[in-house]
């Protein structure tokens, strides 16, 4: 889409958190059944429904603005899947990001992503359909990153970054 307007910037970014979001409850669902230690586990398996929730949530904010909901692919969240089938594959090899450093950083891609959606949407003075939404789900990103860098700290570094020794 054509971007020329804050407005258009904001529909854009809300596009990308859809194809985020919904690439997003794929991912968690492949490592939950990946993970082995239970807590982290646990969390994916939770984060997941949570996420469902969270593409629920996007489907009301494109109703508000009057749109069909339309996801728009970004090359970050495809890098997140592609380090993830990496790591899939080569789990012992150290280069490839461990399942937790991928976790962390598709956690901190979508607090990025709802915090610059939030501005805009104070810019452009949506109304509490669009902004009520966002903040939920912002809400929930912010919690689900800091109960994976709690597990992060009370494991050891190397096993957190996933090198066994
Ligand atoms: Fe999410
Ligand atoms: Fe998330």
């Amino acid at each position: 889409m054509n971007v020329e307007t804050i407005e258009d910037l904001f529909g854009s970014r809300l596009q990308r958190a859809y194809y985020a979001e919904r690439t997003h409850a794929e991912l968690c669902s492949e490592m939950a059944a990946d993970a082995t230690a239970g807590d982290f586990r646990d969390l994916l398996e939770d984060h997941r429904t949570e996420t469902d929730d969270q593409i629920g949530r996007l489907e009301d904010v494109f109703a508000a603005l009057g749109r069909r909901p339309r996801a728009s692919r970004t090359r970050t969240v495809d890098g997140l899947v592609e380090s993830w089938h990496q790591h899939a594959e080569a789990a012992d090899e150290p280069a490839v990001p461990g399942a937790l450093e991928i976790a962390l950083m598709a956690e901190r891609l979508e607090v990025r992503t709802y915090e610059s959606l939030l501005r805009l949407a104070g810019r452009l003075a949506y109304a509490d359909d669009v902004v009520e939404p966002l903040e939920t789900n912002l809400a929930e990103e912010r919690a689900a990153l800091e109960a994976l860098e709690t597990i992060q700290t009370e494991r050891p570094v190397l096993e957190a970054v996933g090198i066994t020794e």
